[in-house]
């Protein structure tokens, strides 16, 4: 699978915008991919931090790309991720990973300078979408963070897929 992962990457220089159709169609790809790696019963870790990859090196406008989870009340930290050095510990009421664990609903920011209590652990983030992933009881387990370097990257079509994502992912962690 990592080999399709790349093929993937490879057609998509790093650091390009995509139209709703390519965007599509790579999704449609990379959810296989996911889908074939992640399988029924297994680690939450090893689920998220497979997911990570298989994300970063396939969406060619990711710069961080990676899960915040759920580790004590209102608390989140960083879990598997791939780019620069994330930041620890987010609190429930700070951030767009926050505000997404908070109102355990997807955050998409064209403009993270314009959102209040926005963290910058890299300075060069433009913008990014959070995506809730619960238990099949409905609890919130984590959050999946994807942020770009340019603005305005992620749209409704991202949000479809990766809420589709960690549908999935819910499914499948043992
Ligand atoms: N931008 C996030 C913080 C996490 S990092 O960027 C990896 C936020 O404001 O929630």
């Amino acid at each position: 699978m990592s080999d399709h992962a790349s093929l993937i990457s490879a057609r998509h220089p790093r650091g390009t915008l995509l139209a709703a159709s390519e965007k599509e169609t790579l999704y449609g790809e990379l959810f296989a991919a996911l889908s074939a790696v992640v399988e029924p019963g297994t680690d939450a870790i090893a689920a998220m931090a497979s997911c990570a990859a298989v994300l970063h090196h396939g969406v060619p406008y990711a710069s961080w790309t990676g899960f915040y989870r759920v580790v004590a009340p209102e608390r989140l930290a960083v879990g598997p991720y791939q780019g620069p050095l994330g930041c620890i510990d987010i609190p429930f009421a700070r951030g767009v990973c926050g505000a997404a664990a908070r109102e355990c609903r997807t955050q998409v920011v064209a403009d993270v300078q314009a959102f209040p209590g926005h963290i910058a652990c890299d300075a060069s983030s433009r913008s990014e979408i959070v995506v809730p992933l619960l238990s099949t009881a409905g609890h919130l387990v984590a959050v999946l963070d994807v942020d770009s370097h340019l603005p305005g990257a992620f749209d409704e079509v991202d949000r479809a897929w990766l809420e589709r994502a960690m549908t999935l992912l819910s499914t499948r962690l043992g």
